[in-house]
């Protein structure tokens, strides 16, 4: 690695979790679009399909996401009251509390297409919708982090396929788009993670080189 790389791979150590949002932002709402467009046009994807979409909520319309998907999450968990107290404070806090939220997506009609134009990679290209959701994510997450934002990554949205349905519904998206992720974020008001310090695996037991 040369100095060339340093800024890049600073941004790429330093992007964390972090659960302890505030509604303030670093970054004008324009800025914030801007931002998201920049990632989801430069972001890639298998056979340059540009499957992946996003939408950005800020304010009211990241409020009300949060809540719908409160009202449709505690419904997954079987009546237990207890269980829905924690998870409403846990969405409340964690996220809810943020200064938004950019939604990721796969429109699966372009997935779909490829499947069908190309049948022996049709099992492929719901693998690669996904290797290139999880880039969109990464390029969007730490370009926050960048700008002084703290996010996390979360899936509620792919716990039940009503909750699916009531963001599909409450953002007026297409039905072909398919929820990859939920990025809230916001400056946060204290350090990344909850608590723990961040635990790394030996590196020697993940990466090996044959190398002369
Ligand atoms: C594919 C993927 C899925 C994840 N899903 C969640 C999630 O649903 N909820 C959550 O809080 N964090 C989620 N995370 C975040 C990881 O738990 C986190 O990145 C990891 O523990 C390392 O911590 P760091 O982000 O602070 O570096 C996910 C991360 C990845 C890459």
């Amino acid at each position: 690695m040369s100095a060339k790389s340093a800024a890049f791979f600073d941004a790429v150590e330093n992007r964390r979790s972090y659960y302890n949002l505030t509604n303030k932002s670093t970054l004008t709402n324009e800025q914030l679009q801007s931002l998201v467009e920049k990632a989801i046009k430069h972001a890639p994807t298998a056979f340059n399909g540009q499957q992946t979409r996003a939408v950005l909520v800020t304010g009211a319309h990241h409020i009300k996401v949060w809540e719908t998907i409160t009202e449709h999450y505690l419904k997954t968990l079987g009546g237990n009251k207890e269980a829905e107290e924690a998870a409403t404070k846990k969405i409340a806090t964690e996220f809810k509390a943020g200064y938004g939220t950019v939604l990721l997506f796969e429109d699966e009609t372009v997935i779909n297409g490829f499947a069908a134009k190309i049948p022996p990679l049709a099992l492929k290209f719901p693998i690669w919708s996904q290797n290139s959701a999880g880039i969109a994510q990464h390029i969007i997450w730490t370009a926050l982090e960048l700008e002084g934002h703290g996010a996390s990554l979360q899936h509620h949205t792919q716990v039940s396929p009503e909750i699916q349905a009531a963001i599909t519904t409450l953002l007026d998206l297409p039905p072909t788009w398919i929820s990859s992720a939920l990025i809230p974020f916001g400056i946060p008001s204290g350090p990344p993670g909850r608590g723990a310090d961040k635990v790394f695996s030996p590196i020697e037991d993940r990466v090996k080189v044959f190398i002369e």
